[in-house]
């Protein structure tokens, strides 16, 4: 059978299809709250029913309208968390609280002061933290420092639409009509307040010719949250939009439901492949964070009121000035599920980080190759193929560390089973790869394809692992297999036995550089609503698909890294690619950004795009360089490259019919510039290895916008064309053709930045105009800093374990600088568990520069020196040079100076990078 391409369901190159896609005038649980939240919807919280326990205070509130009771939990988690939740009271039947995302958390009694009689005020945490629970009309407020940060219902959005026994559904000719009208009729009856109950699918609703039968019935919930002072939101992956969040308008809602949407319109608010329901909000001297754990569809409005200054000349002689804050309303909506959210109370963005991933987890610590270049294409035809690739790699001196396999390797699309007309040899090939210190990563989708001869499909058939239909057989859509079933991933036993499949022993041909790529895992179902899976489909549990939509992928790439990590006895690191993912997906590998296109535009939304999965918790991102659809001109190739080597994940990627684009095409120009940008990302490799160990073990954000680094300069809360690379380096990626100046802003008056190729340096605190060629890639590092990196890059990572390192020392104004590097052996978990690591800390300061140990827990014999040193901003000619070993020994070294660009460097050096040492210049 012919693979269904995705480019007959979708429609042209450029546009979306809006009759594939909902747009909110389409989904009913939004017009359900915008009509009712538009009437009295005032509820009251009942002090009288307050029970404070162990963990939370509960207390009920109703609706004055229904007088039906909710319940309300306030919890203190430690780190300054607070923890909401609002479920009904006595549901009939109990609603689905998200489970597997939130570590085990620890929380923290909250002493309830007295409030007035129409007030509760609950104290606790280590800071001046307050929770002030307001009865009449029922609203909490968070005081931190007798100032609101934040008011939770003050608008009155408080929405619970309570189960209800199910009543016969009414399917009229009549209403199909009204339900499919236009999306612009639909928005103006909706402001009219005219539309009747029956468009409003509460027990079922339509979409083309998709019939959702909703058993529950609606379920549907929302909470508004003011937060004040705030005007900068950032957040709320997976979107293709600008980083900081844009003022919705009705009906254009962000919306957070993972699907398929090939070659994606870009600064949408549409939900594409991923979701991470968190948001952080950023002012001067405050940080903050709300977390809205719910994994059904999910829409989030945002409004900001800026600041407005009154004048009153009433007031006498001198005019009196009164400012009034800004502020933004949030308001998250989802379809189903129970109010679960919890508040970051930070104050600073590191703070917020820690306390995200105190809740879901820090970023899993990669395996080096992981770091290093990708080369992928849909597809890589076969084994002859793949060993011309790598050859040519090593003709072209390009250095790169892993070969990846499309589906096409696999035989009819059945993933485990590889095509043996096109790989005859899987282990012979692995072996190739494996010689060159090479890894392969192979996809692995979510969808079996049915055919009860494929082992896979027919085990998973026999004990119940696929995803049901309301009716009770097995759920079956169509994928790139033709019809297939769909793994139940929500299942523990799904996944245990998922995981399995990864084991040398039933993998066949499979060996340990074999790596794993999770794809199609919104999930994704050609001829589904939306391209996906059905609402009413049933999970493990009897919950309905909707229920935990976005935790989908999620699960699978839980159970593949946990396969992977099983198949070595746990002793190695999994690698595992994911398109689709949810809060915590971080801990369990890398994600990418899908099927973006090879344009100019989309190399630039990338930017932001990656910054917002940075700052949600997930590091490891990537876009796909070069862009997937289409045939980028040479330039755009070339500067996607540069970017993409300062970026986490650092893949090329095409998809099929494209014209081959492997780094040596291109004629011998662009290939130099791509050779010297993925060269350039492998010396920098220390220096990102150590990044991804802070963002393992401190939760700090590889990739980071600027308001990040510099969060009292307001100049940069909305910077998205650069970004730090740790605090170290500000890159400004070029996403222009043609460009021969950009404009560069270098934040921070006390700041010194040097650019990384010139050493010309500049005062931080204004924006300058750099001049551009092609092989440009705009790196600038900031004074103060020390990067470690290695003086050449190898064919591969593996081939530079022993290489030398040099550090790249920036001087600040004050003539001092500090840098660390972390190194282990970059593949097993011999980190964690016998400390098998080396964590130093350089710092120059008063001319002496010194490697210490970091971290004395940490234990890793390196044969490694540091080779070269490089001082930049130091301001006169030394006259001697001497390091100082640990034993006491001085030795004098050669040195050059350049007096222009205040470059001290230092070469041939052989500084143990395990030992204490001092470098003293005079
Ligand atoms: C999807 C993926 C893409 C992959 C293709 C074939 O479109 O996003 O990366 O190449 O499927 O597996």
């Amino acid at each position: 059978m012919e693979t269904p391409g995705k480019e007959e369901i979708s429609v042209e190159d450029e546009a979306v299809d809006k009759t594939i896609f909902k747009d909110c005038s389409n989904i009913t649980f939004y017009r359900r709250q915008k009509q009712q939240l538009s009437k009295n919807n005032t509820y009251r919280a009942l002090l009288d029913t307050v029970t404070t326990g162990e963990d939370s205070t509960k207390f009920q509130i109703i609706n004055e309208v229904t007088k039906i009771p909710l319940l309300a939990e306030v919890y203190g988690v430690e780190r300054n968390i607070f923890r909401l939740k609002i479920n009904e009271k006595t549901p009939l039947k109990p609603r689905y609280e998200v489970p597997d995302v939130i570590n085990k958390l620890n929380t923290v009694r909250l002493i309830s002061c007295s409030g007035d009689t129409g007030s509760l005020i609950l104290a606790g945490g280590e800071r001046d933290l307050k929770c002030h629970i307001i009865a009449n009309p029922f609203k909490i407020e968070l005081i931190s420092e007798e100032e609101v940060v934040i008011s939770i219902n003050s608008l009155s959005q408080l929405y619970f639409e309570h189960l209800q026994i199910p009543h016969k559904h009414r399917a009229t000719t009549e209403k199909e009509e009204r339900v499919s009208a236009g999306a612009s009729q639909l928005k103006k009856r909706i402001k009219k307040g005219k539309e009747s109950q029956e468009d409003l699918g509460l027990w079922e609703e339509k979409f083309g010719n998709f019939v959702d039968i909703k058993a529950n019935g609606p379920t549907s919930i929302g909470l508004d949250f003011s937060l004040h002072g705030f005007e900068h939101l950032y957040g709320i992956p997976q979107h293709a939009e600008s980083h900081r969040l844009k003022n919705t308008k009705d009906g254009d809602a962000y919306r957070l439901y993972n699907l398929d949407i090939y070659g994606y319109q870009i600064y949408s608010k549409t939900g594409i492949y991923g979701s991470v329901p968190y948001l952080l909000a950023h002012k001067l001297g405050r940080t903050i964070g709300i977390f809205w754990l719910n994994a059904s569809e999910t829409l989030v409005e945002v409004n900001t009121e800026p600041a407005v200054e009154y004048t009153f000349t009433q007031m006498g002689p001198t005019a009196a000035k009164q400012k009034v804050r800004p502020r933004t309303d949030v308001c998250w909506m989802s379809e189903s599920g129970i109010i679960d959210v919890f508040l970051l109370t930070g104050p600073t963005p590191s703070d917020v980080f820690k306390q995200y991933s105190y809740l879901t987890g820090t970023q899993a610590m990669p395996p080096l190759f992981s770091l290093g270049y990708h080369q992928c294409r849909w597809n890589y035809e076969d084994e002859q193929d793949v060993k011309a690739v790598d050859a040519g790699f090593d003709e072209h001196d390009i250095p790169y560390d892993v070969m990846w396999l499309d589906i096409e390797h696999t035989e009819g699309k059945r993933y485990f089973i590889w095509d043996k007309k096109r790989f005859p040899n899987p282990k012979r090939m692995q072996e190739l790869l494996r010689n060159k210190k090479r890894k392969l990563v192979v996809i692995s989708d979510p969808h079996i394809k049915v055919d009860p001869d494929y082992s896979v499909y027919a085990k998973a058939k026999e004990q119940g692992f696929f995803v049901k239909n309301p009716e009770g057989g097995d759920f079956e859509g169509i994928c790139w297999p033709g019809l297939s079933s769909y793994l139940d991933f929500t299942n523990p036993k799904v996944r245990e036995w998922y995981s399995g499949l990864f084991a040398f022993s039933a993998y066949q041909e499979s060996t340990d550089i074999l790596f794993i790529w999770n794809d199609m895992n919104e999930p994704s179902v050609f001829k589904g609503p939306e391209l996906t899976m059905q609402k009413n489909a049933i999970h493990h549990g009897g919950w309905e698909h909707r229920e935990l939509h976005n935790t989908y992928g999620f699960y699978q790439q839980m159970a593949t890294a946990e396969g992977l990590t099983q198949r070595s006895e746990g002793k190695e690191r999994p690698f595992v690619l994911s398109r689709s993912f949810f809060s915590g997906s971080q801990k369990y590998g890398a994600v990418w950004t899908g099927d973006n296109m090879a344009e100019w535009s989309y190399l630039k939304i990338s930017l932001p795009m990656l910054l917002t999965l940075s700052i949600t918790g997930i590091s490891f991102c990537g876009a796909d360089v070069g862009g997937f659809i289409g045939n980028p001109e040479a330039e755009l190739l070339v500067r996607w490259y540069q970017a993409g080597a300062y970026q986490p994940f650092f893949r090329g990627h095409a998809t099929m019919n494209t014209k081959r684009r492997e780094p040596w095409l291109l004629g011998e120009e662009h290939t130099r510039f791509i050779r010297e940008a993925i060269r350039e990302r492998y010396t920098l490799l220390p220096y990102l290895y150590s990044l991804f160990y802070c963002a393992h073990v401190a939760s700090e954000p590889v990739m980071r916008p600027l308001w990040v680094e510099f969060p009292d300069e307001l100049e940069a809360f909305d910077v998205e064309d650069e970004y730090m690379l740790g605090n170290a380096l500000l890159v400004h990626p070029v996403t222009e053709p043609r460009t021969t100046m950009i404009d560069v802003f270098l934040p921070g008056p006390n700041e010194t930045w040097y650019d990384s190729k010139t050493f010309a340096h500049w005062k931080g605190g204004c924006t300058v105009k750099i001049p551009v060629a092609l092989e440009t890639i705009p790196v600038f590092q900031r004074g103060g800093s020390v990067v470690p990196v290695k003086t050449t890059a190898g064919k591969s990572t593996g081939w530079m374990a022993n290489s030398p390192f040099g550090l790249r020392v920036a001087l600040s104004t004050k003539g001092s600088a500090m840098g660390e590097l972390y190194l282990d052996d970059g593949h097993s978990f011999q980190y964690l568990h016998q400390k098998q690591f080396l964590h130093r800390k350089f710092s120059f300061c008063s001319s002496v520069l010194t490697n210490r140990c970091a971290d004395e827990k940490g234990h890793y014999p390196s044969k490694c020196v540091v080779e070269q040193i490089l001082v930049l901003g130091f301001r006169k000619k030394p006259t001697s040079v001497i390091t100082h070993s640990s034993d006491g020994k001085d030795q004098p070294v050669a040195f050059t100076y350049c007096a222009r660009t205040c470059a001290l460097s230092l070469e041939r050096l052989s500084l143990d990078v395990d030992a204490d040492w001092e470098v003293h210049v005079r």
